[in-house]
């Protein structure tokens, strides 16, 4: 920290000659005389109550004469006349009375910068003129010099109140309080510029005051926190404090060392000090003394905080042991008297408690406070990114959730880490939704990484790809004749179909698919149908497999034969006329012959004589040839079934 005291910070040429006046009075004085001052001496309730002390008492202008006309040989008086002058009547009277008597002697300390205004106005000003004075109408040295007026007067302390007054164009002058801001005393001069034809100015700003206004306007854009000290009542205190904080918020008027506040001498870097132009030097260097002992203690007890946190620095990994959780922060002891903050929503849903040892990254490291801000999930977002990096060497494949669809692909959250899987690297066919990810748990490898950016881009897709491969290689490994699978039909041709078996395609021959004969595998299966294949054979080198659809149990002939027996009747459909009898399906895909003899009891020139194709009729099974797989039907049979078993109930 540094401080830094304008060159211009205390009493001005006129304090400092009516203060060393009045100290060489009451130092040279008999013990009788009496001194006073018109008025406090200074703006500067220090220096006054000092004054006190020593005897020196306050007179206001009511009580001046009485008191001036008490002095007698035996009790000596002295008026002291302060830097601001007084206004004329009262200092012609005085000056009467004291030539009048020995025993009161007025000791005139106004300001040679401020008697130099009064004789301005009284060589200037006419009955006819105005005086304007830029300045304080209630401080005393402006109702000084408007006293030496001739004519009519104002006083006005802003440009804005210059506005309301009426001049009817008259002579002005114009001058200004010895400490007006110089600003506002710029103001002023441009108004009866415009205002006033006539207009006489006499630049009356005491040059101490110009030069200390300018050096605190400098000082206030170089430091960080400016002190103004003086009194509250001095004008020019005031001025230097309004033209501090138009640079510096951080500007504090003070009157001495005890109202000083600690934290904001430690809060700054640079700190600036000026001083009105009453403010005593002792006072200036008591606040010195004392800022330079805050700052010092300041900077002890920083570096033994420094000492005790050893190695705790912004972006250490630390261990302590929780001492507290709260609904907002989790207290952590890192010994060395530190105590480290974690907010509470980093630690939510996990299961830390109180007297647990936890792990954390320093984000923050107070040295005042003696507290350290830390995050638990910055130490996983570490973990985390370590894993990513070391997968990014290793190939290792790492899980993720899916978090959103950002532009060119998604974000998965790998832990605490985010990484970017384009969208050809996401598995989804082009043109697919990618939306369908949110929300699923993934695997992928990490294909780059940008370290210094924490940046990384991985691939859902080689994991997918490698998985496909690993899940084929086992299927041919494991591969049977005889085992039955349930696959998708992916594409037909003339001979036969393909049949995807997850991830491998297999091939079921024409003459498989069915135990019909078909002109092509389109009559039975369509690309996308469900089927039931088993593997008949398969060359696990050049990736074939055979695969059959049709089973014995699907056998038409094997469904005949196992629910119909020669003698047996079935309701058959006629499917066909040939001129030597009827076929009719008895099962599907098992057809017997009605021969022309066997359609009736009596003779039939043509089979379409009694029967149509379409037409269901009963008949009975003559015979099963089952080497040629052929069956011979009767109605016929039938009838004569009916007429023996007549002839036999006759019988009975
Ligand atoms: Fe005189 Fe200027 Fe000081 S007018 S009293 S030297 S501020």
């Amino acid at each position: 920290m540094t401080i830094k005291v304008a060159r211009t910070a205390g009493f001005c040429f006129g304090v400092r000659r009516a203060v060393e006046t009045v100290e060489k009075l009451i130092t040279e004085k008999e013990p009788a005389r009496r001194i006073y001052t018109l008025g406090k001496l200074i703006h500067n309730p220090h220096v006054v109550a000092k004054l006190e002390n020593a005897g020196v008492a306050v007179l206001e202008e009511d009580t001046l004469l009485e008191v001036a006309v008490t002095a007698t040989e035996q009790s000596p008086v002295t008026i002291v006349i302060r830097a601001h002058g007084t206004l004329r009547p009262i200092m012609e009277r005085l000056s009467a009375m004291a030539a009048a008597n020995p025993s009161l002697a007025v000791v005139d300390c106004t300001c040679p910068f401020v008697k130099k205004i009064h004789n301005i106005v009284e060589k200037e000003t006419t009955p006819d003129s105005v005086l304007v004075v830029s300045g304080n109408p209630t401080h005393p040295e402006v109702r000084g010099i408007v006293s030496y007026a001739k004519g009519q007067t104002v006083a006005i302390p802003s440009i804005e109140e210059a506005n309301l007054c009426s001049f009817n164009n008259k002579n002005c002058l114009i001058v200004a309080q010895t400490t007006q801001k110089l600003a506002e005393w710029n103001k002023c001069q441009l108004f009866f510029k415009n205002y006033c034809t006539n207009a006489k100015f006499f630049d009356t700003i005491c040059i101490a005051t110009e030069n200390r206004q300018s050096e605190a306007d400098q000082l206030s854009k170089e430091v960080d926190l400016m002190v103004v000290i003086g009194g509250r009542e001095s004008s020019n205190t005031r001025a230097l404090y309004t033209v501090a904080r138009r640079n510096l918020a951080n500007t504090v008027l003070i009157e001495d060392a005890s109202e000083l506040d600690p934290d904001l001498v430690r809060g700054a870097q640079i700190i600036g000090i000026t001083a009105g132009a009453s403010t005593p030097g002792d006072i200036i260097e008591e606040v010195e003394k004392t800022m330079s002992e805050i700052i010092e203690s300041t900077e002890n007890f920083a570096s033994m905080l420094e000492g005790s946190l050893k190695t705790l620095n912004t972006g250490d990994i630390v261990k302590g042991v929780i001492t507290s959780i709260s609904s907002t922060e989790v207290h952590v002891d890192l010994s060395a008297n530190v105590t480290g903050i974690i907010p509470a929503e980093e630690l939510a849903g996990s299961d830390f408690k109180v007297g647990d040892e936890i792990e954390a990254f320093v984000v923050r490291v107070s040295d005042i406070e003696g507290v350290a801000g830390l995050s638990r999930k910055r130490i996983e977002r570490i973990g985390d990114w370590k894993k990513v990096v070391e997968a990014a060497e290793s190939g290792e494949i790492l899980e993720g959730k899916v978090t959103e669809v950002i532009k060119g692909g998604v974000m998965l959250a790998i832990g605490a880490v985010k990484v970017f899987v384009p969208a050809s690297q996401t598995g989804v066919p082009k043109d697919g939704d990618m939306k369908a990810l949110v929300g699923t748990t993934q695997k992928c490898t990490i294909m780059e990484i940008s370290e210094g950016r924490n940046r990384a881009v991985a691939s859902i897709k080689t994991v997918l790809r490698k998985e496909r491969k690993e899940a084929i290689a086992k299927f041919w490994e494991t591969l049977e004749v005889g085992q039955t699978f349930t696959g998708t039909v992916k594409s037909l041709t003339s001979y036969g179909a393909f049949v995807d078996l997850g991830g491998v395609d297999g091939m079921v021959h024409i003459t498989e698919l069915s135990w019909s004969r078909l002109k092509n595998p389109a009559e039975v299966v369509s690309v996308g149908d469900t089927l039931t294949v088993f593997v008949k054979s398969f060359d696990a080198e050049k990736k074939r497999i055979s695969l059959g659809h049709k089973t014995e149990a699907t056998n038409p002939w094997n469904i005949f034969t196992s629910t119909y027996a020669v003698g047996d009747v079935a309701s058959v459909k006629v499917v066909n006329l040939t001129p030597f009898g009827a076929f009719a399906e008895i099962v599907p895909e098992v057809d017997g012959l009605i021969h022309i003899s066997q359609l009736a009891e009596k003779r039939v020139g043509a089979p379409s004589d009694v029967v149509s194709v379409g037409d269901v009729v009963d008949a009975k099974i003559i015979g099963i040839d089952e080497e040629k797989q052929k069956v011979s039907l009767s109605i016929r049979a039938l009838t004569e079934d009916v007429e023996v078993e007549d002839e036999a109930e006759d019988a009975e």
